[in-house]
């Protein structure tokens, strides 16, 4: 088959890989022009994607930004963002950009399928009446379904081949055209009634996450007020091996998902007069767990006779999370601009993150910088650090991650 995929990220770029890998030829189309150069001279912007992944494809993949490419394909997938606006609604900015593209170019015959995460409704309320401006008719003239993206960055144990699929088409025979497509590389494909439980269903998913990040984060800061250690808690209560599900507290949370997608159904249940209490309590207890870290970092240092006007803070890992350079909603930015309105001066040390231009940061060598500062804070742990060699080089430490459990030290503070 030959397949299109628009927008080559996290999601576009692995997905597109694995369709050639299947021995489909793949075109990826993106709006950045440095990304297509980059995939064409075999450079991967990817950490999951190993630039020796994209030479092994024998040119079954190739990237382009000419949109007219994706005229000759039996199927298109759009990957694009959906972020969300400065006051926090929907941003379908990119997917009406791309929805318009498509629209141009659209075949009759041709499989379209929405991989972007996004509110119930989006597919058929959205994207549907943009392809339709080409005049012809989803279910009759073309195929249209959504199927949501499961991929987990950094993640190894489960991949686009073993993790089950959902496909959810606007007629039953477009959810078969859209299972037809995805059993190419899925060993597993569900097929649902349309793209409705499709795109709720992976809201579900990360609202799920998004709620149980918050009872542990809530949980760090009571465990605080009592002096119970709440990482001890939560390896006890993981020892349970039915009913309970482990999650970690932690500097709150981030990515292009957990953060945003959970104000994508809000925004969707206030159209209908609904206010869903879980995803809007679980958003402000992780939003403001940031600022609480910011208080144990100030508390730190007052316990060392520092305030935090003048004091170095080292922040280890920037990230949103371990082994990717993604930033993206990450905590440790908030974490750097509360600090510096405190009159912090702060650095970072991320061996996936060279520079965080909006800041005017870039990473420092770890050596160096642990000895000079005034507390070093592990916000994002990443695999490559030595943690004990952190405690012992720097003055104080304030751990974030629960990564220095086995390291007993006097200089030593844990979330
Ligand atoms: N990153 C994840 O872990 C993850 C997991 C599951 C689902 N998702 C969802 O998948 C979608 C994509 O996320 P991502 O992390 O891959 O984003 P990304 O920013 O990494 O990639 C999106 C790509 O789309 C390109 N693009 C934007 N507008 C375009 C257009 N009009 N035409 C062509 N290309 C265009 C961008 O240049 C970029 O390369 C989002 O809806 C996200 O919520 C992401």
């Amino acid at each position: 088959m030959k397949i299109g995929i628009v927008g080559l990220g996290y999601v576009g770029l692995p997905l597109a890989v694995a369709f050639a890998e299947a021995g489909n030829e793949v075109v990826g189309l993106d709006a950045d022009a440095r990304k297509v150069e980059g995939l064409n001279a075999g450079r991967s912007h990817i950490e999951d994607i190993p630039d020796t992944v994209l030479a092994s494809l024998d040119e079954r993949l190739r990237a382009s930004s000419n949109q007219a490419e994706l005229e000759s394909c039996e199927a298109v997938i759009v990957c694009v963002p959906t972020p969300l606006t400065g006051s926090r609604e929907p941003d379908l900015t990119y997917l009406n950009e791309s929805a318009a593209t498509l629209s141009a170019v659209l075949q009759p015959g041709q499989l379209v399928v929405l991989e972007s995460t996004t509110y119930p409704g989006t597919t058929r309320e959205r994207l549907l009446p943009i392809l339709e401006e080409s005049g012809m008719k989803a279910g009759r003239d073309f195929h249209l379904a959504f199927s949501p993206e499961r991929i987990d960055p950094g993640r190894t144990d489960y991949t686009v081949r073993t993790t089950p699929k959902l496909v959810g088409g606007i007629t039953p025979a477009c959810t078969e055209r859209a299972r037809e497509l995805y059993a190419l590389v899925c060993e597993e494909v569900v097929a649902l009634s349309g793209p409705e439980p499709a795109e709720l269903a992976k809201l579900l998913e990360n609202i799920f996450r998004s709620v149980n990040i918050a009872l542990v984060n809530e949980l760090s800061q009571l465990c605080d007020r009592l002096g119970i250690d709440v990482w001890e808690v939560v390896e006890a209560a993981a020892t349970k091996p039915f009913g309970f599900m482990r999650f970690d507290p932690g500097p709150g949370m981030g990515g292009h998902c957990l953060p945003v997608d959970p104000f994508y159904l809000a925004f969707k249940a206030r159209e209908h007069d609904f206010y869903p209490e879980f995803i809007e309590l679980a958003g402000k207890v992780n939003r403001a767990q940031p600022g609480y870290c910011v208080d144990r970092i100030a508390r730190a240092l007052n316990e060392a006779e520092r305030s935090v006007k003048g004091s170095k803070v080292l922040l280890l890992g920037v990230s949103y999370k371990p082994g990717v350079g993604d930033v993206r909603e990450a905590p440790a930015l908030e974490i750097v601009t509360l600090l510096r309105e405190l009159g912090a001066e702060v650095s970072y040390h991320d061996p996936f993150v060279p520079e965080i231009a909006e800041l005017g940061l870039r990473s420092v060598a770890l050596e160096g910088a642990l000895a000079e500062a005034d507390i070093a804070a592990i916000v994002t742990a990443h695999p490559q650090v030595d943690y004990a060699e952190v405690v012992a080089a720097a003055p104080l430490t304030i751990d974030f991650r629960g990564v220095t459990r086995e390291i007993e030290s006097p200089s030593l503070v844990r979330l």
